[in-house]
């Protein structure tokens, strides 16, 4: 074997056994260009802490408070109205009286924090503390 003829198989090899460990690493690669990969390596969700402009401003802004009845019929209208779960239903003395008599801080309480299926702000998470107090003003007989 000349001496050109064993260099070219020994790259051979080397070239070889360079692609069959290259080729697992370049299929852990996913597909996609750079800026598609590094968006999927975003966490999920973002975060909007107290304080930050997270897109409410400037629809309130436009906008003013949304009525009682606004709220209710965007949040509160998917439970409270055909009575989900057990929520007390729109203007229905019977299911009411007992929450009422509460007192409407009590009732704000459960409709900040939520209380048992009723979740927290009734899903409304950008409506201010009066616009909620209006939509359960809206609701009670
Ligand atoms: C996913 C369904 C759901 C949505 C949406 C919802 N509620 Fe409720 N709500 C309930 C249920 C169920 C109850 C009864 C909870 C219980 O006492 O067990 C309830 C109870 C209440 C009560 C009575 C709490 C108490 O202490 O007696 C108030 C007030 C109330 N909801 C306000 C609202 C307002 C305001 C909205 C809209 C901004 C809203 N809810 C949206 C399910 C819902």
């Amino acid at each position: 074997m000349s001496a050109v003829k064993k260099l070219s198989t020994a790259f051979f090899s080397i070239t070889v056994v360079a692609a069959l460990f290259m080729a697992p690493l370049a299929s852990a690669v996913p597909p996609g260009t750079a800026d598609e990969i590094r968006d999927r390596m975003q966490p999920v969700g973002s975060l909007c802490r107290a304080g930050d402009d997270c897109g409410t401003t400037v629809a309130v802004a436009a906008s003013g408070p949304m009525s009682g009845e606004d709220v209710y019929n965007q949040y509160c209208f998917a439970c409270h109205a055909a009575g989900v779960s057990g929520a007390p239903m729109l203007g229905n003395a019977e299911q009411w009286g007992p929450r009422v008599d509460k007192g409407m801080e009590a009732l704000m309480q459960s409709t900040l924090n939520g209380i048992n299926a009723m979740p927290a702000k009734g899903t409304c998470a950008s409506c201010s503390d009066e616009e909620l107090q209006a939509a359960v003003e809206h609701m009670l007989p």
